[in-house]
């Protein structure tokens, strides 16, 4: 929650104040401005490389504590590599590692944003201090004995750029995406037993009308009315209700078809009788990450006026094992019609985005649909946290998805469907069964919902290894990631606009 670090942008020719940040490259070059400020500290920087044994590695560091020569308590150098090959991710990086490199202790720090032979332009610097903002995140919210001495009593980073006013400029929409990012992170990381579908539907309204987004709460009644059926199954063994939530944000041309993004929102996932074993299963209070990522994407959106139509759709429930609860050979009838078959409660993800997709699709025709979901363990055995599964009918969608995962490193690998695996989820007594088995489960769990986009252009990012971050990365030091926010918006920037 606590946020502490405010940022602002200087001249690069401004004094620096406080701990002093600069940057090098492979070589152990200066740029120009850094060797002037560095100017009287060649002895002291020369003893400490070699002390370090620094020659230049990309994002290794040397620090030196009251540096002979300067008035700064302190002089981090951090190296960049090549200088040259740095792309967004990479500056976004760079700012991760800036503000882990600022002690607790410190409260003003500056960073001088100056590389030998290249110059680093606006939408970069912009760049590093979103990748300092997102770093310098906390979830604390329920930590009540904390202060400690060096607890950070609020720090002032200072970012000395060639291009001042376009930083500024830049930061505005680095701003709004970073504040979907982190209201992504404060949901995935709330506890469920505060988090449940109501809280959640509550915060979208309240956050989200702030900055202009229509949002609309359908309720258990709703849900039931317009026959929502196997995603209220999901829901029955819980004292909480469901939810689903729309939310509209018109920034394109009127009439234009919008873009859909659906999320997977089981605010805690137990496995219902198919019950989880215990060890780690508090982890599943994230299971609404892909639900959290599309609320912070049309946060963010709408925050940064992005010109484009954008439907953001989330299913929310609970899914618990008591005396209501749905069982293993349990029949529903989804909103599309077609019957499925409850073999494992457990596989309840694709319950809840069976119906939302569909809903999505009838109600509003989108151009495409994206969901996103942490729905199955096997995309963790398969890809780990380092890229999201993408499963998709569409090519030209699948290349727009991995080019935006390549410029934000938010990546995507995508995986394969066909017919072969279609038929592993055929049912005896139902259209389908709601698991296709051990094998190959990332990927029967996606043409599950395939079932449900018919010609649709449609993406599903399964985002069990990403949404919550373990290990810890270098611009997300709590858990809950926000993964998919950075992702999405650049692919809206990229292509939807305007
Ligand atoms: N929410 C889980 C998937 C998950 C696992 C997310 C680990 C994050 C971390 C999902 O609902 C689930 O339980 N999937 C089952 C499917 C199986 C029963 C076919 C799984 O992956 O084991
Ligand atoms: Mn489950
Ligand atoms: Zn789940």
């Amino acid at each position: 929650m606590s946020e502490p670090v405010t940022l602002s942008f200087a001249r690069l020719t401004a004094a620096p104040k406080g701990v002093l940040i600069v940057l090098t490259d492979e070589s152990l070059a200066f740029g120009t401005q850094t060797q002037k400020v560095l100017k009287g500290a060649d002895a002291a920087l020369t003893r400490a490389f070699d002390a370090e044994r620094f020659k230049g590695k990309a994002w290794s560091t040397v620090d030196l504590l009251a540096p002979a020569g300067l008035d700064a308590p302190r002089l981090v150098v951090i190296s960049v590599g090549k200088a040259g090959d740095l792309k967004a991710s990479d500056f976004l990086k760079l700012g991760g590692l800036i503000a882990g490199k600022i002690p607790a202790s410190a409260r003003e720090a500056s960073v001088l944003l100056d590389l030998p032979g290249t110059k680093i332009a606006a939408e970069a610097a912009a760049d590093v201090a979103l990748g300092i903002r997102l770093r310098s995140y906390s979830f604390d919210r329920y930590k009540t004995k904390k202060k400690d001495e060096n607890e950070r009593a609020g720090l002032a980073v200072t970012l000395l750029v060639s291009d001042e006013a376009g930083s500024k400029k830049a930061a505005i929409a680095r701003d709004a995406v970073g504040d979907g990012v982190l209201f992504a992170r404060d949901l995935v990381n709330e506890p469920a037993n505060v988090l449940d579908p109501p809280e959640f539907a509550r915060r979208a309204e309240e956050h989200l009308s702030a900055v202009g987004v229509e949002v609309e709460v359908l309720d258990d009644e709703a849900l039931s009315r317009a026959g929502l059926r196997a995603l209220l199954g999901v829901g029955q063994g819980s004292i909480k209700e469901s939810r689903v939530v729309v939310m509209r944000w018109n920034g394109g041309p009127k009439d234009e078809a919008p873009v859909a993004f659906i999320g997977k929102g089981v605010t805690f996932d137990t496995g219902g009788i198919s019950i989880k074993p215990a060890a780690g299963m508090e982890d599943m209070k994230g299971d609404m990450g892909g639900a959290a990522c599309v609320t912070g994407l049309l946060y963010a959106l709408a925050a940064r006026k992005a010109k484009v139509n954008a439907v953001g759709l989330i299913g929310l429930v609970e899914n618990m094992p008591d005396g209501a609860a749905q069982r293993p050979g349990d029949i529903v009838t989804s909103l599309s019609g077609q019957t499925i078959e409850i073999i494992n409660t457990d596989a309840e993800g694709r319950l809840v985005l069976c119906d939302v997709l569909w809903y999505a699709k009838e109600r509003f025709k989108p151009k495409f649909m994206i969901d996103l979901a942490t729905l199955t363990g096997a995309i963790l055995v398969a890809l780990g946290s380092e890229y999201a599964g993408l499963f998709s009918n569409d090519d030209a969608l699948s290349e727009r998805l991995a080019k935006a995962g390549q410029e934000t490193g938010e990546r995507v690998w995508r995986l394969p469907l066909g017919p072969e695996y279609d038929k592993l989820i055929d049912s005896k007594f139902a259209d389908m069964k709601n698991t296709g088995g051990r094998n190959a489960g990332s990927i029967t769990a996606a043409q599950f919902l395939q079932r449900f986009v018919e010609k649709t252009p449609w993406a599903h990012l399964d985002v069990a290894g990403t949404a919550m971050s373990s290990p810890a990365s270098d611009i997300n030091k709590s858990w809950g990631s926000g993964w998919g926010v950075r992702l999405l918006d650049q692919l809206v920037k990229d292509n939807y606009e305007g």
